[in-house]
Order: structure tokens, then sequence, then C-alpha cells
């Protein structure tokens, strides 16, 4: 038996915290109180002055995705390692079937790639076309493969873009099954039309990337989405939600009742729209990720859902291209490659920003970094949690530990880091994965395969919204 003993440390939970070891004991945490004994052999870490938190869930990344003609820089094994050396100890990733291709196919297929992780991972599937195969499919994926969240991309038309009918069809089926259906929430029609209309004006750079996707775009697609939810009386939770007009779209509904759910990058709530006006275009291109970097009074926006809880998780939508893949878009910026890193640094940067700035309290922190992504995929208190049962998954954090993010330093193998430069006060002295020491003291031990895929249980009948309006309560025929 494996057992690590961290002592004198703040244990924080979502709902509180406390003075507490905690002991682990193989994968699990097996005690958490004043004063436990070290049984014999056990590793000892010091936890003084240091707080002892779940590890960090990213509900939103992309490894070894193959996108836009090319695949990412990161694999399940360098892109999960990343994640361990920034406290981040399980991610769920998306299966992203081509339009016609069969939903198991595809499944195993991630399922194989993702083998080499160092992490815990479960995925997301997402829904690119519609038939009855589909329909059937998303019920073996739910009842037989652990998978309770079904993504749908509203925009990227010519690709992976779903179309009304495909989102009413699968929304409506993931409500049968329990599952909770997911949205990119931009209206892929109108970017379609404004890529064009830009590029004839001439402007072919980056900087035409956020002006081909503004706000509205977003705010449509969010307003639409959640009210397609609300006829078919089903929850739905946005991904990156990046401006106002998203975020109030998603208070509004929730003000009403409506089971809405918002995910934050950590990206978003850093970064501006400045960066794609940077005169480097490899600068300006690395930036290129869809929905793009807002003016900043989106960013007070963003921090201020998370604070009121209309917005309920950070992730970071980890999907890293290098500059020699970002330069397929040289003469055109809608054929940049969309994305940008973030897994290794996001803990980092939303305690530096969040907590340091008084926005959020340690508690708040873990609940928006971990607890809230395990409840909403239903594998809390396995994950998100340290209680005695859960999983001992990880992060000492060292509140005054200081560190300057760049890509000369870290782990993920892209040769950019959208953080370059910054300096963040608060990171993992150690990560824990498993009940395994993988990041001491800036040593990183991630072991390829010791990643376990986790399955995640469809929703149980509660899970239904409430009906709303009036005029979507069952009717009934009139009798003559
Ligand atoms: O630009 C982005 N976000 N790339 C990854 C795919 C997506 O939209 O999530
Ligand atoms: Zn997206
Ligand atoms: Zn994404």
């Amino acid at each position: 038996m494996t057992h690590i003993l961290i002592q004198g440390g703040t244990v924080v939970n979502a709902d509180h915290a406390f003075k507490a070891d905690v002991l682990t004991q193989d994968g699990c945490i097996v005690a958490v109180g004043p004063d436990l004994q070290a049984p014999t052999g056990a590793t000892l870490v010091d936890a003084g002055g240091q707080y002892v938190m779940p590890g960090g869930i990213d509900p939103h990344t992309h490894m070894q995705l193959p996108f836009m003609g090319t695949t990412t820089m990161d694999d399940f094994f360098s892109g999960t390692a990343a994640g361990l050396a920034g406290g981040t100890t399980s991610i769920i990733d998306f299966v992203i079937p081509n339009p016609q291709q069969n939903l198991i196919e595809a499944y195993q297929t991630w399922r194989g790639w993702a083998e080499k992780a160092a992490g815990d991972y479960g995925f997301h599937m997402a829904i690119t076309w519609w038939s009855d195969e589909v329909k059937r499919d998303m019920g073996t994926l739910v009842q037989q493969e652990g998978i309770n969240s079904f993504k749908h991309f509203m925009a990227y038309k010519n690709a992976i873009m779903c179309d009304d009918e495909t989102l009413i069809n699968s929304f409506k089926r993931a409500m049968e099954l329990g599952a909770m259906p997911t949205v990119h929430a931009e209206n892929g029609e109108l970017v379609f039309l404004l890529q064009r209309q830009i590029v004839d004006m001439g402007i072919t750079g980056p900087e035409g990337h956020p002006l081909s996707r503004p706000p509205v775009v977003e705010g449509e697609a969010a307003n639409r989405a959640i009210a397609i939810a609300e006829v078919l009386n089903v929850p739905i939770y946005i991904v990156h939600v990046s401006c106002i007009e998203a975020a109030d779209a998603i208070a509004r509904a929730r003000a009403r009742g409506q089971r809405v759910y918002g995910e934050v990058l950590a990206g978003h709530l850093a970064i501006d729209d400045s960066v794609y006006r940077h005169p480097d275009f490899a600068q300006a291109a690395a930036h290129v990720m869809s929905p793009p970097f807002r003016p900043k009074a989106h960013q007070e926006a963003l921090w201020r859902g998370l604070q009121s809880g209309n917005l309920h998780t950070t992730a970071t939508d980890h999907c890293t291209f290098c500059a020699s893949q970002k330069a397929a878009g040289k003469d055109d910026f809608a054929k940049i490659p969309n994305g940008c890193g973030g897994v290794e640094e996001r803990l980092a940067v939303i305690w530096d920003e969040g907590v340091n700035s008084g926005r959020l309290t340690p508690s708040e922190f873990v609940a928006v970094t971990s607890a809230n992504a395990a409840k909403l995929f239903n594998i809390y208190p396995q994950k998100g949690c340290v209680a005695v049962g859960a999983d001992a998954d990880l992060v000492v954090w060292d509140p005054v530990g200081t560190k300057i993010l760049s890509a000369k330093t870290q782990f993920s193998k892209n040769d950019f880091n959208v953080f370059e430069g910054r300096t963040v006060k608060g990171i993992p002295s150690h990560t824990i994965s498993q009940g395994k020491l993988v990041f001491v003291l800036g040593d990183l031990r991630a072991e390829r395969a010791a990643g376990r895929y986790i399955k995640r249980p469809a929703f149980n009948a509660s899970f239904a919204a409430t009906k709303l309006r009036a005029e979507v309560q069952m009717p009934s025929a009139v009798k003559r």
C-alpha cells in the first residue's frame, strides 16, 4: 500500500476551509483531520502555510485534435502532463466525429489516443450530424460508455457546425437520456458571411478575426440555444462564454428559473482583444481562438458572472497550434487554426486575478476550478472534493509562491504561451494524482498512460428543468 500524509495545511473545499491533515492510501483519501498518524513508510508532505485543495478539473480541452487541416501540438500525454504541472488532475476532452462518421467509431479512436494520458480524463461527445443511427449511438454512449454530455458547435460552417434541426433533435435525445447538452454559442452563418465581407474589404490579417465574430454573434447563439433548451425542458451548459451579451443571456434565463450553466476560460478572463493588433503576424495569430478575446469591459462582466454564481466553471479550451501551423492563415485570417493553450496556467491565473484581487475566496476558487465541474458532469464527490472516499487527486497550493509564465519554461509542447511574461502569485507546490506525487516543487513526474478513463453516469429524473412558460406546458385538446 502507498500512503501520502499531507501535514499542517488548510483544506479548502467549495463549502468551507479548515485546518487538517490529509492521508491518502493508494488512489483514495482515507482520512482528513487533525494530527493524523503517518502509517509506516508513508511519504510526508509539509503543507504548512499552504492550502490543500481538490485537483483542478478542466472541463474543456482538445488534446491531439485534428482541426482546420492540422493536429494540435499537445497530445493526451503532453497535455495532461502540463495540466498536472499546473495542479489540474482531470480533464474532460471532446470526441468530435466528422459529419456522417459513426459516433462509436469516433469514440473508440479518441479512447485509443487518450490511452497515453498522464492524468484522468473523460469525454464530451460532439453531435455534428443527425440520423437514427446517431440517436441510437447517443444511448449506447450514455448507458454503456459513461458519457453524460453532448457538445454542439453552432459555428464552424462547412465543417462541424450543427444546424437548428440537429440541435433540437439532439437536445431532445439528451433529455431522454439524462445527459447534458452543451453548446459553442456563435452564429456560424453570420461568422461565415462576416469573414468573407472583411476579407473583401482588404482586412486579411488576424485583426479581422474578432471583427468577424463580434459579441452580438455569440449573444444571438446563446439566446437561441437557451430558448431551444427552455422549450424542450432540458438544462443547458454554454462553453467558453466570452462576452456580456452571452453572460446576460444566461443571467436572464437563470433569473426566470431556467437551469442554464456557463463556463468561462482563463484566457477570456485575463486577456483582451488588443492582442489581435500586434504588428507581428505570429504574435497576433497565436491568439486566434473562437470566440475571440474581447475588450476589457467583457472581462469584468465575466468576473462578475463567476462572483454572482451566474457562471459556474472555468476551463481553458486548451487547443495548441504552433507558429508554423498558424501560418496557414498568413493571407486569410479565417484559415488560421483556431485555438490557444492554458491547461498548465489556468489555476495560477485564476488564483492571481481572482483570489489575490479579492474577487473570489479560496473556497469560491475551488468551486469554479474543480467542484462545480465535478457536480455539473456528475463525478462529485469522487472528484472536486477533499473528503474520505474521494479520489486522491490533490493540489498543495503555495499562496505566496511566484512564477513568471512563459513558453520557455512551460511543459506544454507548444511554442507560445498566451500568458507570456505574466507574474503570478499563488502556484502549486505539489500535485497528487491517484495517490501519487506527480509534481513536486517544479519537478514533473508525470507517467505516460497512468491516467484513467472516468465514466460519468447519466443524471436522474430531477435533472429535467421545470416548465417555465405557460406556452410550453403540455397542451390539451378542447373537448367538443
Ligand atoms: O478556438 C477554439 N476554441 N478552438 C477549439 C475548438 C472550439 O471552438 O472549442
Ligand atoms: Zn468552441
Ligand atoms: Zn473547445
